[in-house]
C-alpha cells in the first residue's frame, strides 16, 4: 500500500516538534480523540525537571504538521528493565496509509536505540483496531505484562 505514496512521502520530514507546531498537534489530537488537551501537549514540549530521555517528534509537510509521536525511555517501571515507551502517535486523517506512521515509529526507535534499550512497548485500547493493525504490522505483539484496574470505589 505504501509504495504508491513514495513521491508524497519524499516531501515529508521527520524532526523534533517546534513550539509553533503545538497548536496543530493539539488540533490533530482533538480530531482523533475528540478531546482538546492544550496543557498536556505544551507540557510534553517543555518537560520541566524530567530525568528520563523523552522525544516528541513531528512529521512536517512544509509548515504543516501531518503527524506526531511521543516516546520515552523508562527504567524499572513495573519491574521492567529500561524500555522505549510509545505514549502517543497520530497522523492526519487525509495523510494516512502513506507510510508516515511507519516513519515516525522508525525515527523514534532510532532515538531509543543508542540508550541501549532492547524492547519497545506501548499500550492501547483493545478496540482501537487501526492502531492495533499498525503496531502489529510493525512487528509488535502482546507482551508479558497485564494491565489491572478497578473502580476507585472498590
Ligand atoms: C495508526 C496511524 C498512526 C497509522 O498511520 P499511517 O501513516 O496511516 O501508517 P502507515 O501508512 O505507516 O501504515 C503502516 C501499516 O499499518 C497498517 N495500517 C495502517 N492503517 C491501517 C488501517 N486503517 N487498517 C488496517 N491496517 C492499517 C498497515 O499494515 C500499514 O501497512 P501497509 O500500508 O503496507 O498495508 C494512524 O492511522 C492514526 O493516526 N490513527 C489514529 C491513532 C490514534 O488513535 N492516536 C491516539 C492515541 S495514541
Amino acid at each position: 500500500m505504501n509504495s504508491g505514496a513514495i513521491h508524497k512521502e519524499d516531501k515529508i520530514l521527520i524532526g523534533d516538534v517546534r513550539l509553533e507546531d503545538i497548536p496543530q498537534i493539539i488540533a490533530l489530537d482533538a480530531e482523533i480523540t475528540k478531546i482538546s488537551k492544550p496543557e498536556l501537549w505544551y507540557s510534553y514540549y517543555a518537560p520541566a525537571g524530567r530525568t528520563q530521555p523523552r522525544w516528541f517528534l513531528a512529521a512536517h509537510e512544509g509548515n504543516r504538521v501531518v503527524g506526531y509521536i511521543l516516546g520515552e525511555v523508562r527504567a524499572w517501571e513495573f519491574g521492567s528493565p529500561p524500555c522505549g515507551w510509545i505514549f502517543a502517535i497520530g497522523v492526519l486523517p487525509g495523510s494516512r496509509i502513506g507510510g508516515i506512521g511507519t516513519r515516525l515509529l522508525d525515527a523514534m526507535i532510532e532515538r531509543f536505540r543508542p540508550t541501549g534499550v532492547k524492547t519497545i512497548r506501548t499500550m492501547l485500547h483493545i478496540d482501537e483496531h487501526v492502531l492495533m493493525s499498525f503496531f502489529r504490522s510493525r512487528g509488535m505483539a502482546a507482551g508479558p505484562f497485564v494491565e489491572l484496574e478497578a473502580s476507585i470505589d472498590l
